[in-house]
């Protein structure tokens, strides 16, 4: 009797020890789920303490629940449960940096390391929804009941393959890859997100180029923080953006902002696992599809090079104009204590503070193609600036893209394309790897037809792309000029056209352009 108690009491122990399972400490989310979700006496609730998914997973649940189960939340009430939940029960910024492409909505081809998630989930979403969470063994076989209760024709749609084996084979596959805790969750799920903090900020916006910045980011009386920027364009053009955003957990940024112009956008970025650098993409709210990328470097007193405009100079060229940004650069800096790299001459420093430095440099008829690594006082780059002697080709980027259709009852889906020149690079051999990117140009524009279904003229019911690359979709819906008043959709090729000089050759160079019907349902993952 006493032997069995003894090795009852260890067994519960042991379990208690390895209990998994997050605890829910928040009075709200007890109050608002705990109808239908138990909650233990380590307050760990059913289903919601063993899973830890990104703020998008978390608020596509909440709306399931209020959608499907008619869970009543006010907005705020919804918004305060995510935020707990993305705090909380969110990812690192380690495991969130493999999916982050997804969730900026970076064009990207997938890697998916299994055959039978690629083949059993990921003909319906992408693999980074799945990715994006970290769930108990269980909570990931209970994905197979989910996924037949919600999609009944699930297995009649696979018909071609054994769903229900395969799937049995994707989530056990599952469970060993994506635990819910982990040594690095353990290790980083304490972490806390910056504050009051400075940056200093590279970014690209297709359309417009490259510009610079620094951005402060303070506290609210409400936790939520505050934003400021100061932009630079490579063109000279200045501008300011003011917002707001969360943090989710210590590493996922979400912002509201707006430009002194008017545009909105909608920042998507994630804190690097060492914290001293946030990356990601401002979606364009007006126009879905314009979108810009940025990487703040957070100022620490380290001085820092992050650009040189322009960021290519040509061989030969004299008296130009560079200008150098950092962060905390030495002060009162002489032309001996900067270099630009083989071939360039620092003529005069026509003006310096420790963020900027103007320089006036000649470049040698005879320097060669290549990059260049910059230097200011301790701090160095190579990325920043290179060499060429002329444009050997032009590219369209995306080369291959989608656009979407809309106007009436959906939003269209831009794509800003854009003409780039390349150089051959040091080995004079194009259309290598170690070719250089010279810059945007300005060709001209045209969409053409691609032939592959006889006479749809889908060049004339796509959409119109101007001079500057911005392809505009047409509308949704039948088309009654189009042969059985087809809909808009089609694909073509779009084309630049671009002389270097006056008497010089034209360059060509296309990319393909499908053009689809509307995104019905919008979700947040991809
Ligand atoms: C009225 C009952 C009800 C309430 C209240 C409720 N849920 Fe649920 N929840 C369900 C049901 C039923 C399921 C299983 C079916 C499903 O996943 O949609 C579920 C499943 C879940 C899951 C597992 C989903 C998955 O992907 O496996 C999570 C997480 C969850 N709920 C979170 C919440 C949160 C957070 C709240 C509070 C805002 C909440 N639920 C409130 C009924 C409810
Ligand atoms: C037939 C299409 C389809 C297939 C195949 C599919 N899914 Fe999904 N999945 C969906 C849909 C639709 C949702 C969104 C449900 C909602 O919230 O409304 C979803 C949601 C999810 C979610 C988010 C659930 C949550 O609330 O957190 C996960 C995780 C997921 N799927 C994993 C998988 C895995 C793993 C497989 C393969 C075993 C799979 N899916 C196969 C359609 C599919």
């Amino acid at each position: 009797m006493r032997f069995l108690a003894i090795t009852l009491t260890t067994a519960a122990l042991t379990a208690m020890l390895w209990a998994e399972g997050i605890p829910v400490k928040s009075q709200l989310v007890q109050d608002k789920c705990g109808g239908c979700h138990t909650l233990d006496s380590q307050q760990r609730m059913s289903r919601i303490s063993y899973q830890r998914k990104t703020p998008e997973g978390w608020e596509e649940t909440v709306r399931r629940m209020v959608q499907l189960h008619k869970v009543s939340l006010t907005p705020a009430e919804a918004r305060a449960i995510v935020q707990y939940l993305g705090d909380q029960q969110g990812l690192t910024a380690s495991e969130v940096d493999k999916i982050s492409y997804a969730l900026e909505q970076r064009e990207d081809q997938e890697q998916i390391p299994n055959e039978a998630v690629r083949t059993a989930c990921a003909t319906c979403h992408s693999y980074a929804r799945i990715a994006a969470q970290r769930r108990t063994k269980e909570e990931w076989l209970k994905l197979k009941s989910f996924l037949l209760a919600i999609i009944p024709t699930i297995v009649y749609q696979h018909r071609y393959m054994d769903w229900m084996t395969t799937s049995d084979e994707a989530l056990a596959y599952l469970a060993q890859q994506f635990p819910l805790e982990t040594p690095e969750w353990q290790r980083e799920k304490n972490q806390t997100a910056p504050g009051e903090t400075a940056w200093v900020v590279r970014g690209y916006q297709a359309g417009k180029g490259d510009y610079v910045g620094q951005i402060k980011m303070s506290v609210a009386a409400d936790g939520s923080r505050q934003t400021q920027a100061a932009l630079e364009f490579a063109d000279g053009a200045s501008t300011t953006r003011t917002g707001t955003g969360h943090w989710y957990g210590a590493a996922s940024w979400r912002g509201n902002a707006q430009w002194l112009e008017g545009a909105k956008g909608r920042e998507i970025y994630h804190l690097s696992a060492d914290g001293t650098t946030l990356r990601g993409r401002w979606l364009g709210v007006e126009r879905p599809g314009i979108a810009g990328e940025e990487t703040l470097y957070r100022r620490d007193g380290q001085p820092r090079l992050v650009a040189v405009f322009p960021k290519t100079v040509q061989s030969g060229a004299k008296n130009i104009e560079l200008r150098i940004y950092g962060a905390d650069l030495p002060a009162n800096v002489k032309p001996g204590d900067l270099s630009l790299g083989d071939g360039l001459k620092v003529e005069k420093i026509t003006a310096a503070t420790t963020d900027r430095i103007t320089v006036e440099a000649t470049v040698a008829a005879d320097a060669k193609n290549g990059r260049r690594v910059v230097q200011v006082g301790t701090a160095t780059a190579k990325d920043l600036l290179c060499v060429y002697d002329k444009v050997d080709y032009i590219r369209v980027l995306p080369e291959r893209t989608m656009a979407r259709l809309g106007g009436i009852h959906y939003s269209k889906q831009y794509v800003q394309f854009e003409a780039r020149a390349y150089n051959r690079g040091p080995d004079g051999v194009p259309g290598n790897d170690d070719d250089l990117e010279i810059g945007v140009v300005k060709p001209n524009w045209a969409i053409e037809e691609l032939y592959n279904a006889y006479d749809d003229k889908d060049r004339e019911f796509v959409g119109s792309i101007d001079q500057n690359g911005l392809f505009t979709p047409a509308t949704e819906g039948p088309n009654p000029k189009r042969y059985r008043s087809a809909e808009n959709s089609g694909d073509v090729y779009v084309t630049a056209e671009y002389k270097p000089g006056n008497d010089a050759k034209a360059m060509k160079a296309r990319a393909y352009l499908l053009v689809s019907i509307p995104k019905m349902r919008d979700t947040l993952i991809p």
